[in-house]
């Protein structure tokens, strides 16, 4: 019998996750024109399910077109019903017992341009719609639809994304002070989350699983600031919506820190060379929200962590990698599930091999962060440190960018 604490069956609502490993969301860039996935896409769930972990998120899918911050974005409406599908027959016909959430999600003010950039609040830019009254409660409804489609695809339950900027989360920010009911108090501000939550649960069976992605947002007025404008942070809110979320019936709690923005050169919700005591931040913040709730808890921010190989204080290689600190964390219940995004990408069979204890045949991920360029400069995206495909995309990309700076400058001679 494997002792890990990672290896130990958990359960979510009515089912259970074989283990305590989850693979974070991670939005790649590579769906087709509808919002089904193409290969590429069903490939690389594939690979996840090959790593066997207890819990695999389906990336931020999106509840409408009009909400799409990647081109090539996946879509969870009611055509993508047989799309969606394909990725639970993937992942199951390989590891029938991992648990699927799919993320969903409405951009908001992070849709992109060829989408519809839309906000909660006034932005102070005028090209930015701000959402009226009936538009913000459609919105509820699309989340309803889209949870009813992944249970017709077969998906065990949803992740509603209240994260990372996106109008789950914008909403829910001290800065938002709409005056119709949906802004300024707290009570005013999970309003939204609050209906949805209940129009979700009408639309879905009681088997179905619910729970959200909740984020710390590094930005004045933004979750777990003090303040419409401050930059202090206060996490009193932060953990009052935790609490919220268990008083709606949720079945879990994923949780992160985030910039909340994708301009933010110090990546918070990705810790890397540059911040590698970022990932304490994670840990900390996880453990506030285990202490205020009794519904599972996932934690992230993992990857940096590898073999312990890293820039983390203190000489000792075993005392700073991810084992380390999973069971750590795991055994002093300061979290249920521990999580990883950029890993997975950087060898899928992650899980498996921390499971079987063979660490040295994981590729470690650099944390070099090309991944996440990719995806921001719209490209599909995957590990560019091991598969060649994207090394090569981000050399063309690279490539691209040089070129576009070239003739700016020679623009500016002339
Ligand atoms: C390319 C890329 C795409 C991501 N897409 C999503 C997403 O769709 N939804 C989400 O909540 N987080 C997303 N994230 C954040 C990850 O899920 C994860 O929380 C983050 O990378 C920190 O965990 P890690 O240190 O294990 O990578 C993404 C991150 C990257 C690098």
């Amino acid at each position: 019998m494997n002792k890990l604490h990672m290896a130990q069956p958990i359960r979510l609502h009515t089912k259970t996750a074989p283990n305590r490993i989850v693979y974070h969301p991670m939005e790649c860039c590579d769906a087709d024109e509808r919002g089904d996935p193409t290969d590429l896409t069903l490939e690389r769930y594939r690979k996840f399910a090959e790593g066997k972990p207890g819990l695999i998120f389906v990336e931020g899918c999106k509840v409408t077109k009009e909400s799409h911050g990647r081109i090539r974005d996946l879509g969870v409406e009611p055509h993508n019903i047989k799309g969606m599908s394909k990725i639970v027959d993937t992942i199951r016909e390989v590891s029938p017992g991992t648990l699927i959430l799919f993320q969903i999600s409405h951009d908001g003010r992070r849709s992109g341009s060829f989408s519809r950039v839309v906000s909660v609040y006034p932005t102070g830019d005028p090209d930015i719609h701000v959402l009226t009254t009936d538009e913000l409660v459609a919105i509820e409804d699309m989340f309803a639809q889209s949870a009813w489609v992944v249970e017709q695809a077969g998906g065990d339950g949803i992740d509603f994304k209240t994260c990372n900027g996106y109008l789950g989360s914008e909403v829910l920010r001290p800065a938002n002070t709409r005056s119709d009911g949906y802004g300024g108090s707290f009570e005013n501000r999970t309003r939204f989350f609050r209906e949805t939550v209940d129009k979700m649960r009408k639309r879905v069976s009681n088997n179905f699983i619910l729970g959200a992605r909740i984020s710390r947002e590094v930005i004045p007025g933004g979750v777990g600031s003090s303040g419409s404008d401050s930059c202090e942070e206060d996490l009193s809110e932060f953990v009052d919506f935790a609490r919220l979320m268990e008083q709606e019936r949720m079945h879990y709690v994923s949780v992160h820190v985030s910039n909340a923005a994708y301009f933010a050169e110090k990546w918070v919700q990705m810790p890397t060379n540059k911040n590698p005591q970022d990932v304490f931040v994670h840990f900390r913040l996880t453990r506030m929200i285990k202490e205020a709730v009794s519904m599972p808890v996932m934690g992230a921010g993992y990857s940096y962590l590898g073999n312990g190989k890293n820039k983390l204080t203190g000489d000792k290689p075993e005392m700073k990698s991810f084992t380390y600190w999973a069971e750590k964390n795991l055994e002093e219940k300061s979290t249920d599930m521990v999580g990883v995004g950029r890993q997975s990408f950087a060898d899928p069979h992650f899980a498996r091999k921390i499971l079987d204890g063979k660490v040295d045949r994981i590729d470690y991920c650099r944390t070099c962060q090309d991944c996440f360029r990719l995806v921001t400069h719209q490209e599909r995206s995957g590990c560019v440190v091991y598969d060649k495909r994207y090394k090569e995309s981000y050399r063309l990309l690279q490539q691209k960018q040089r070129s576009e700076k070239d003739n700016r400058g020679s623009r500016t001679c002339t």
